[in-house]
C-alpha cells in the first residue's frame, strides 16, 4: 500500500484533495499532516475521518525535528504539499509568517525528503502546489503560461515563488521527482470567509457591507475547487519529473461583476427583493500593491493531461451559495471561532 502525506489537509483546497484521494484510492494510506492554524479545520473531512486509509497528524511544517521523525516513522512513498498560509491581506500585515510556513516549511519537507528518500529518489514523488499569483500581474491582455517569468508583488506571491524556486532547486541539485501546478482562484464549499466569495456570501447573508477593494475593477480567473483537486489528481498521477502545468478555468471576472452576480442569487435564494443584496456593496480603501488581473492558460494541461474543467461558473457559484446556507453551523462555528476552540481542547499540549 503506498503511503502518501498530504499537508495542509483541513484548509480549504486540501480537504476536498485529501476527500478525493480518501475516497477513490483504497489501495493508499493518506495522512493528513495539518497544524490547524485559524484555517485549518477538520470538520472540513468529517464524511472521511473514519475511513481506514485515512489518518490525522498535527504537525507544524516549520518544526524540521517533527518532520523528520515522521518521515522516519511513515516511510511516505509520496508528497502533496499544501500547508501555506494563503491569504494575500494577512501577509501584507504579517509577511515573517509567510516566509516561515510557506518557505522554511517547504524547505524542511524536502530536506526530510532529500534524507529519507535517499537511494529512491525515481520511486517517490513530492508534489507542490502553488498559485499563479507568482506570475504577477496582466493588464488588460495575455495569459500566464508555464514559461511566463516570476514577478510576484505581494508578500505572499513572494513566498509562494520562493517555495517553486526551493522545489525546482532540489529537483535539479539532488534529482528528486518533483511537479508543481499553479492554480487560479478557487471557490466552493469549506472556503474560509476571509476570502472574497465566502466573505461575501456570509456579508450578504447578516445583511452586513460587502467590501469592494477599490473600483472593484480587478479581474480573476475562477475555478471550481474540486475542479483544482481532480487536476491535482491526474498531475500527481500522470505527469513527467519536473514538470509545471498551470490550472485554471479560462472564467475571468471583474470583481464587482461576480458580487453583482452573487447579490443577484442571494437575492433568489434568500427571497429577497431583486436589487436588494447589491445594496450592500461597499467600495473600501483599495489592497496595497492590488495585482490587476490574472488570467491562466491551462493549454498544457489540457492537451498532455486531457484535462477540462467540469462546471460553468454560474452553476459553480449558486451550487457554493447553497452549501454555504445549508452548512450555518460549519459558517457560525467559523466565524465565532468555535471551531477553533474545539480543536484546541481536544489536541491540548499536542
Ligand atoms: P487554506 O488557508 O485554506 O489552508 C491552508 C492549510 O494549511 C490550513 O489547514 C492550515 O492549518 C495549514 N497550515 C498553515 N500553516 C501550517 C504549518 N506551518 N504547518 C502545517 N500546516 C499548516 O489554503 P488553501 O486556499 O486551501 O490553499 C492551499 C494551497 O493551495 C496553498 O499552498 C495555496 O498557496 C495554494 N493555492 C490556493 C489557491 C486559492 O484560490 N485558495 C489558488 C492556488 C493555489
Ligand atoms: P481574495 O479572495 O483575497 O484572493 P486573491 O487576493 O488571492 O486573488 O481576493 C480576490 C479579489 O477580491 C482580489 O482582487 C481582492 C478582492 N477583494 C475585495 O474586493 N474585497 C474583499 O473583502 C476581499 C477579501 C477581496
Amino acid at each position: 500500500m503506498k503511503k502518501i502525506l498530504i499537508t495542509g489537509g483541513a484548509g480549504f483546497i486540501g480537504s476536498h484533495v485529501v476527500r478525493r484521494f480518501v475516497t477513490n484510492y483504497p489501495q493508499y494510506h493518506i495522512v493528513n499532516l495539518d497544524k490547524l492554524t485559524y484555517a485549518g479545520n477538520l470538520a472540513n473531512l468529517t464524511d472521511i475521518e473514519d475511513q481506514p486509509n485515512y489518518s490525522f497528524v498535527k504537525a507544524d511544517i516549520t518544526d524540521a525535528a517533527e518532520i523528520n521523525t515522521l518521515f522516519k516513522q511513515e516511510n511516505f512513498d509520496a508528497v502533496i504539499h499544501l500547508a501555506a498560509e494563503s491569504h494575500v491581506d494577512r501577509s501584507i500585515t504579517d509577511p515573517t509568517a509567510f516566509v516561515m510556513t510557506n518557505v522554511i516549511g517547504t524547505v524542511n519537507l524536502l530536506n526530510a525528503a532529500r534524507e529519507h528518500w535517499k537511494g529512491n529518489y525515481g520511486e517517490k514523488r513530492f508534489y507542490h502546489v502553488s498559485t499563479d499569483e507568482v506570475y504577477g500581474a496582466l493588464g488588460e491582455t495575455g495569459m500566464f503560461t508555464e514559461t511566463t517569468g516570476y514577478d510576484p508583488h505581494s508578500p505572499y506571491s513572494a513566498s509562494k515563488a520562493s517555495s517553486d524556486h526551493f522545489v525546482r532547486a532540489y529537483h535539479d541539485t539532488y534529482g528528486i521527482d518533483v511537479v508543481i501546478s499553479n492554480c487560479s482562484n478557487n471557490y466552493g464549499s469549506h472556503h474560509f470567509p476571509e476570502k472574497l466569495i465566502p466573505l461575501a456570501i456570509n456579508n450578504i447573508k447578516n445583511n452586513q457591507p460587502v467590501p469592494v477593494y477599490g473600483k472593484g475593477e480587478n479581474i480573476r480567473d475562477w475555478l471550481w475547487v474540486e475542479d483544482h483537486a481532480r487536476a491535482i489528481d491526474v498531475i500527481f498521477h500522470q505527469a513527467k519529473s519536473g514538470q509545471t502545468y498551470n490550472i485554471g478555468g479560462h472564467n475571468e471576472w471583474k470583481n464587482i461583476d461576480l458580487i453583482h452576480l452573487l447579490c443577484d442569487i442571494m437575492d433568489k435564494k434568500l427571497g429577497r427583493p431583486a436589487g436588494e443584496s447589491a445594496k450592500l456593496i461597499t467600495f473600501v480603501t483599495d489592497r496595497a500593491g492590488h495585482d490587476l488581473r490574472y488570467a491562466i492558460d491551462s493549454t498544457k494541461l489540457q492537451k498532455e493531461l486531457d484535462w477540462v474543467p467540469s462546471l460553468q461558473f454560474e452553476e459553480g457559484l449558486d451550487k457554493t451559495v447553497s452549501w454555504y446556507l445549508e452548512n450555518e453551523a460549519w459558517l457560525s462555528d467559523v466565524t465565532s471561532g468555535n471551531y477553533q476552540a474545539y480543536y484546541d481542547k481536544q489536541y491540548e499540549g499536542r
